[in-house]
């Protein structure tokens, strides 16, 4: 069942019903202010940090869910409304939520009263934009009352949500005209505050939540639009809010419009203040509120947005012989990738913006997603990144976005992390040429005093793996790979103790975890990675330390190959006994995804045929309709060995649950090895657009990934196997958009940046008779037509670049060149 319905030429998903399977929600915002909103206009609004600048107020795990949020109220004569139906989910008479790129409008009509309303946070501004169109379509004269309402935060989300002693008793504001002021702190210790606006005389106001609402009411019913009317309330304590109240009168056919502003502002100590010492100087929220100030004002901003967004998704636009994918890559999977890229993991319906900073092997994916699109960003998110190294390799496994510093609550330690550093800054250097990323002076712990080069920092990275192997001369799991719920030095039989922040202190003499448990995952992953790095040292002209790495890559291969190969598929890991994981031999759990995509890229055992091998027990073992789950059989019992892994429900999570990002892994590996119809059969399977007609059983956003969804096994823990498959969680802030991104377009369409150059290598469906696309790459323009006569999957059988037969299938860079028409010829 479908819920709504893409509207690929505006760029937006149009949703038809407020009653979604579950919230389906949008992000406003690119720089510092940004904004969740959902479908019926639920979410929240933050400053750069989702926990320390919160601005307005958000109840996670809410009865009824997503309450709370900015909500516009009519009183129209005693029918009490909202444009987006919630919270007093009045039945409407039209409906319409459209979540565009960087904005949502969400129109609801009532008794012929139509309202329209715009959210928007512009470029380089600090705000968030309403504009509300309020149309008469009757033929009667209508006079209502009209509320806005946000319900402030007291910055500190994790504070706010706790310390109640205390918070009760300290919030501010102020009210200056039509303008509400949030000054909580500001007087003390803080150097920030937040305003709500609207361009228009206002006939009363509510700042304080119970005048407004009521004590025993709700967001259903708040007391003063109940009465039709304002209270003129002042918050001293208690819950602080806005809520503007303005009587309208519309002649048949008559429109009015009002824009709102929620906005934030920091000021210098010294001009916190107007001359008295105590009045919040305002000069700062007047400017914004100016720039916003009329509908024109509002149109431009609403133009600049569009054309940023189309500028950035330019950059790759494909036309295949599938609408679906079309969708995916040219919208809404590069969208995800840029939203993935400003969030990390930190602000979703399931993150509830105060647990996470930013990962560092979640960061480095993220790159992966989005470097054609910002560059320059990129490069220094990954310089960020790679500041929070150690000397020797290993890395924070988190940093906080506002100090960028490594966070020693979680501290390092996890396996796999210093190789994705390898493949962002790969990746980088494939996309724009820019090599000199190698020479920059990149920081250990933050320490500048101990910079060394990027190249530096890929050495270290590179040897932190082959300096840390154990008794199979596998890499060690030490507290996890990327899998961070295969936690085999854990041992952990305590409630509460974090499966990622403890290691069993049996382990303390061997420098924190086992020097047994070695993951296969690492290993494949550094024969995936590995050969970037000694491409980038051979580019450089060192041979003889490229040499040196590649013998580490063969030996690895070689170890890979005497000790983790089961027969039909690669081992997951050896646990801290010593004993196989993912293997045929065990009971539960005896073939994992993870390590075998990479295993296939880098083509280890291929003589044997491991990779054909490999794929076809994917394809038996792990393969359902809705997507490959991670393992199988799944857990059904504590294996106090492996850790959180077996704490979930069978088919949940990273317990044989579908987890979208390394099935793109699966796609890829299945695209290299020439199975383009396994390939797009995987990618079809989980992309969100395909599953637009199951929304009823997918629940989640269908324009975008989630993490998660319900795998085969899901329910068998209550003996109703299948109860849940299918099922999305997680959606939005995931390592699947960027991999998945990559999937479709570097390894499906083949579309693929190399150093020397763009490579376009196809591995398609049999069927399609190709395909075009356009790829801006390196200051120049690609118009590639890919023709596919003899219907195979794999294979370039010729390739023309401006009418010029060239060999292979990288396109070669000619200087100053700013068109490039390359036709393939598949076969
Ligand atoms: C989740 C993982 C996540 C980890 C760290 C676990 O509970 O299952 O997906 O990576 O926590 O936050
Ligand atoms: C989500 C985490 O963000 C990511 O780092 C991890 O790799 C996966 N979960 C798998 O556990």
């Amino acid at each position: 069942m479908k819920f709504g319905y893409f509207d690929d030429a505006n760029k937006e998903y149009v949703i038809t019903t407020p009653k979604t399977p579950y919230p389906w929600i949008n992000y406003l915002g690119t720089q510092g202010f940004f904004s969740l909103i959902s479908n019926t206009a639920g979410g929240y609004s933050f400053y750069k940090d989702a926990r320390l600048r919160r601005i307005t107020r958000y109840r996670y795990n809410n009865v009824p869910i997503d309450m709370g949020g900015r909500y516009f109220y009519i009183n129209d004569n005693g029918t009490i409304w909202n444009p987006g139906w919630s919270p007093v989910k009045t039945e409407l008479d039209e409906y319409e939520c459209r979540h565009g790129m960087g904005y949502t409008k969400i129109t609801g009509k009532k008794n012929d009263l139509k309202v329209n309303v715009t959210f928007f946070v512009p470029q380089d501004y600090d705000g968030e934009v309403q504009q509300v169109v309020i149309t008469n379509e009757g033929s009667a004269e209508k006079s209502f009352a009209f509320f806005s309402f946000a319900e402030w935060c007291l910055w500190d989300a994790q504070d706010d949500s706790n310390n109640f002693q205390r918070n009760f008793s300290t919030g501010r504001v102020e009210v200056d005209g039509s303008v509400i002021y949030h000054k909580t702190e500001y007087r003390d210790r803080r150097n920030h505050y937040a305003f709500y606006s609207v361009n228009d005389e206002i006939d009363g106001y509510d700042t304080d939540r119970d005048s407004f609402i009521g004590l025993y009411n709700g967001f259903n019913n708040p007391e003063a639009v109940l009465a039709g009317k304002a209270t003129n309330s002042f918050a001293d304590g208690w819950s602080p809010i806005a809520s503007h109240y303005k009587k309208i009168t519309l002649k048949p056919g008559e429109t009015k419009t009002l824009v709102f502003i929620l906005g934030y502002v920091e000021m210098p100590q010294a001009e916190k203040f107007e001359a008295d010492g105590k009045t919040i100087n305002k000069v700062k929220a007047k400017a914004m509120i100016e720039k916003y100030s009329t509908p024109e004002k509002f149109e431009e901003g609403m133009k600049e947005l569009k054309t940023y967004w189309n500028k950035l998704l330019s950059i790759l636009s494909v036309t295949t012989p599938d609408d679906k994918v079309d969708r995916m890559v040219n919208i809404w999977n590069q969208y995800q990738c840029m939203v993935t890229f400003n969030l990390s993991r930190s602000a979703s319906y399931f993150e509830s913006g105060i647990g996470r900073g930013m990962g560092f092997r979640d960061s480095n994916q993220d790159v992966l997603g989005f470097v054609h699109q910002i560059p320059d960003r990129a490069k220094e998110r990954i310089i960020d990144i790679a500041s929070t190294q150690f000397p020797d390799g290993g890395c924070y496994h988190q940093y906080q976005p506002l100090t960028k510093k490594g966070n020693a609550d979680i501290g390092g330690d996890f396996s796999d992390d210093p190789l994705w550093l390898i493949l962002s800054v790969s990746a980088y250097i494939k996309e724009t040429g820019d090599w000199s990323i190698l020479d920059e002076m990149v920081p250990y712990d933050n320490d500048m005093s101990v910079a060394q080069t990027m190249l530096d920092h890929l050495t270290v990275s590179f040897y932190h793996i082959v300096n840390n192997l154990g008794p199979h001369g596998l890499p060690l799991a030490m507290r996890a790979d990327w899998n961070d719920c295969i936690n085999l030095s854990c041992f952990s039989d305590t409630p509460g103790e974090s499966f990622q922040t403890y290691t069993n202190p049996k382990f303390a003499a061997e420098g924190g975890y086992s020097k047994v448990a070695e993951s296969v995952m690492v290993a494949t992953l550094f024969t995936y990675s590995g050969p970037n790095y000694v491409e980038i040292l051979k580019h450089l002209g060192k041979n003889e330390e490229a040499a040196k790495a590649q013998a580490e890559i063969d030996k690895m291969k070689k170890n890979i190959m005497e000790s983790a190969w089961d027969g039909d598929w690669f081992l997951r890991a050896y646990d801290a006994n010593g004993e196989k994981m993912g293997s045929k031999e065990c009971e539960e759990g005896q073939i994992f995804i993870e390590p075998q995509g990479f295993a296939i890229m880098s083509d280890v055992g291929k003589e044997q045929g491991t990779d054909l091998k490999t794929l076809a027990a994917i394809d038996e073992r792990l393969n359902t309709k809705y997507g490959l789950v991670l393992n199988n059989p799944a857990f059904t019992k504590y294996y106090i060995q492996y850790g959180e892994i077996s704490t979930y429900p069978g088919g949940y999570k990273e317990n044989a649950g579908i987890f979208t990002h390394n099935n793109a892994w699966i796609i890829c590996a299945a695209a290299y090895a020439g199975q383009g119809d396994q390939a797009f059969k995987y990618y079809s399977e989980i992309a969100p657009a395909f599953t637009e007609e199951t929304s009823d059983i997918h629940k989640t956003e269908p324009y975008v990934y989630g993490q998660m969804i319900g795998g085969k096994d899901a329910g068998s823990d209550i003996g109703q196997t299948g109860k849940n498959f299918g099922q999305g969680k997680n959606s939005w802030l995931t390592g699947t958009a960027a991999w998945n991104m990559v999937a479709i377009s570097q390894y499906i369409l083949g579309i693929q940046p190399d150093f020397d150059g763009l490579s376009i290598n196809p591995s398609i469906p049999h069927e399609w008779d190709g395909f075009t696309a356009i790829r801006r790459y390196r200051g120049a323009t690609y118009n590639i037509t890919v023709k596919n006569p003899n219907h195979v999957c794999k294979g370039v059988a010729s390739m023309e670049v401006n009418g010029q037969a060239v060999d292979g299938c990288i396109v070669p860079i000619t200087d100053g060149q700013k068109e490039y028409n390359v036709v393939i010829t598949m076969g």
